[in-house]
């Protein structure tokens, strides 16, 4: 199961602005490009998800189609992602995101009996300062670009993480609180990668009573309890699995790490963490205190748990999928329901500077919607003009039905067009 262990797991563990994929920079705050007319066109298709309602109410928030999808370079929220905003799959509980909610719920309540504010209904549409600034994300860091993140306007953003509610929670008085929620990434496509997923926070808040009787310095105590509660998660999520901790990166903590279980035969990440940076304690009211903190992704957990092998299934409405998963069952195994074959399509063109594959996916999946499933580079070579071209083999195939070969080459025409037309690259 490696493919699913590298399920949404890097942004934040990166440092710096630029990173090198295949060769080539992909830059950030590249120009953002509106992809609602590419998501218009799509909508005509019967099989796609209907577009919501231009109204939505989230979090006691009401929000226009108009406030977040807007044809303006400093937006790069297509219709596509609207239509997902107000859907919540994590607080239906018989969903397997609410399933797998519930039960991480169930641990905290069993340990931690009435201590942790539970959270499942905040705004994801959030400030720039909430989703970076606030948990010292630095300003050069990729996760700001436009590649990366739904902007709604310079300032707005969709949450790429839910770490962006630590701060203003602790400011209002809370100390132990999980977050529950979806969140938004520009992306490549595969079967572990989907623009919309949801994950679960978890901070916990102590004083110096609390540390001061362990003889432990305060960061060696707060560590010290989020191993021990953390690998009591993974004990009640996964059973008596081994377990490693791995030193690691994060912008808002220090010690940061990451838990691995070996499951099914394989090291997977479970989750990050850490002590939670003093500096996020002091500016939000804690001056005197220590924290930590983890984040988990609940698709890539969900997955393994439930033998869901491709995240687009978490979004399907087909009964098929719906009615094998009922509240409070826990790991119950998807069985699939017979398997239809992909089909294979290769697109070559010459890039530009601007070129970003997460660009290119966008416009794939604002036509082609949940019927791809994967999109990936199989040639890359620069000519002796400096010229460089790109072979991508975009894989379709439906979780549902069989596809006939006029409506895949009917949508891999409008991608041709598209892509020429959306990003400027020559097709070859
Ligand atoms: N926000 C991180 C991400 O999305 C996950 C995370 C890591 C959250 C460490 C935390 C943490 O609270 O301490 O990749």
């Amino acid at each position: 199961m490696a493919v699913v262990s590298s399920a949404h797991s890097t942004i934040f563990s990166k440092t710096s602005l630029f990173h090198h994929i295949n060769g080539f920079k992909r830059f950030s705050f590249c120009l953002p490009f509106s992809s609602s007319a590419v998501a218009s066109l799509s909508s005509k298709k019967k099989w796609r998800q209907p577009v919501a309602s231009s109204m939505l109410e989230l979090g006691g928030i009401k929000i226009a189609k108009d406030d977040v999808v807007r044809d303006d370079p400093t937006n790069n929220v297509p219709d596509t992602i609207f239509s997902k905003l107000g859907l919540q799959l994590h607080r239906r509980n018989n969903h397997p995101l609410g399933i797998l909610k519930n039960g991480i719920y169930e641990y905290f309540d069993t340990n931690f009996p009435n201590m942790f504010h539970k959270f499942d209904d905040l705004c994801p549409v959030v400030s720039v300062k909430q989703n970076f600034d606030d948990v010292l994300v630095p300003a050069d860091h990729v996760s700001r670009s436009y590649n990366d993140t739904y902007y709604v306007d310079s300032q707005t953003v969709l949450r790429c993480h839910t770490s962006a509610h630590q701060a203003e929670l602790l400011r209002r008085g809370h100390t132990h609180f999980l977050v529950t929620g979806d969140v938004y990434r520009r992306d490549s496509i595969d079967s572990t990668h989907y623009p919309v997923f949801h994950q679960m926070e978890g901070v916990r808040v102590f004083t110096p009573a609390n540390w001061e009787a362990s003889g432990l310095d305060p960061t060696s105590y707060a560590a010290e309890d989020l191993k021990k509660s953390l690998e009591g998660l993974a004990r009640h999520l996964f059973g008596a699995v081994e377990m490693r901790w791995i030193d690691a990166y994060f912008p808002f903590t220090n010690p940061s790490y990451e838990l691995e279980i070996y499951f099914q035969g394989k090291w997977m990440e479970v989750l990050g963490c850490g002590v939670m940076e003093q500096e996020i304690l002091k500016s939000n009211g804690r001056s005197n205190s220590v924290a930590w903190a983890f984040g988990l992704g609940l698709e890539r957990l969900a997955m393994v748990l439930f033998d869901i092998p491709d995240i687009r299934l978490f979004w399907s409405t087909d009964e098929r999928f719906t009615s094998q998963f009922s509240e409070g069952q826990m790991g119950v195994k998807f069985k699939p329901f017979s398997k239809y074959p992909p089909c294979y399509k290769d697109m070559s063109f010459w890039i530009n500077d601007s070129f970003t594959e997460n660009n290119l996916c966008e416009v794939i999946r604002g036509i082609a919607g949940d019927l791809v499933e994967e999109v990936s580079l199989i040639d890359n070579f620069t000519n002796k003009k400096g010229m460089t071209s790109h072979c991508y083999r975009i894989a379709y195939r439906s979780m549902e039905r069989s596809l006939t070969d006029e409506e895949i080459n009917d949508l891999q025409w409008q991608v041709r067009e598209q892509v020429q037309n959306k990003l400027n690259v020559v097709l070859r």
